[in-house]
């Protein structure tokens, strides 16, 4: 794991930036993207590059069941307020909230992941070490899922609702089997609540207690890092 240690979150995104500017320069179609506020100052970057990215496609780890895409608390809605309405990608896809098949849901978001192998993967790391939403227990290998979302996520992620009876207890996401398979990981961590999460990432047993622990199994990720999140490496 190549581990960068940055000031503050926007030279954060400007190192992300810089890795998957690269990447598309020599070649990278597909980028698979994250929620959350960890990777907004990437966007921030991608929207004001002059990189076309009209050729790419864009592959989300999750997406809350229940919420449509015109929903403001949707994932799919925050990317295309963060980043797809600004620079537009080829194609952008996000696994169906609306969908309350979750047979269908999940097996028509495999195929998608199946037919745009990730070459990029944003990630953010939630403080219990979850990835996308695979939470603490989810398979190393596993293939995209309805979660049951754990009380400390939907505490963590109350702050977006109006009310926390108002946040989904319910979520697809990529598995861990297909974050593993993109070719580069890049993971994004910032602040002190995520700190025990990286220790334990980085130094900790891969275990499917902590489910970013599996990406020391991967040849090639790049963790960055502000002092707060780097403080107990
Ligand atoms: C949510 C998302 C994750 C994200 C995590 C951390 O649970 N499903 O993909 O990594 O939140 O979010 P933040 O970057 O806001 O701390």
């Amino acid at each position: 794991m190549n581990i960068i240690k940055v000031n503050d979150q926007d030279l954060g995104g400007k190192e992300a930036f810089n890795l998957i500017a690269t990447d598309i320069k020599n070649g990278a179609k597909v980028l698979g993207l994250a929620t959350g506020s960890s990777p907004i100052t990437l966007y921030k970057e991608m929207t004001s590059s002059d990189i076309d990215f009209s050729n790419i496609t864009s592959v989300n780890l999750d997406e809350y069941v229940g919420l449509n895409a015109d929903n403001e608390q949707s994932y799919h809605y925050f990317m295309k307020d963060h980043l797809f309405n600004k620079k537009p990608f080829k194609n952008s896809y996000v696994p169906d909230g609306s969908d309350a098949d979750a047979k269908d849901a999940t097996s028509k978001y495999d195929k998608i992941i199946e037919e745009n192998p990730i070459d990029i993967q944003v990630l953010g790391i939630g403080r219990n070490g979850h990835i996308g939403f695979n939470e603490p227990g989810s398979p190393l290998d596993g293939k995209t899922s309805k979660v049951a979302l754990t009380e400390s996520t939907i505490e963590a992620n109350k702050r977006f609702f109006d009310d926390e009876k108002d946040v989904p207890r319910y979520a697809y996401s990529m598995g861990i089997g297909s974050i593993m398979k993109a070719k580069k990981i890049i993971l994004l961590a910032y602040g002190e609540n995520k700190a025990d999460a990286i220790a334990k990432t980085v130094n900790g047993p891969v275990t499917s207690d902590v489910p970013a622990s599996a990406l020391q199994n991967h040849p090639d990720v790049t963790i960055i890092v502000d002092g707060a999140a780097a403080s107990k490496l």
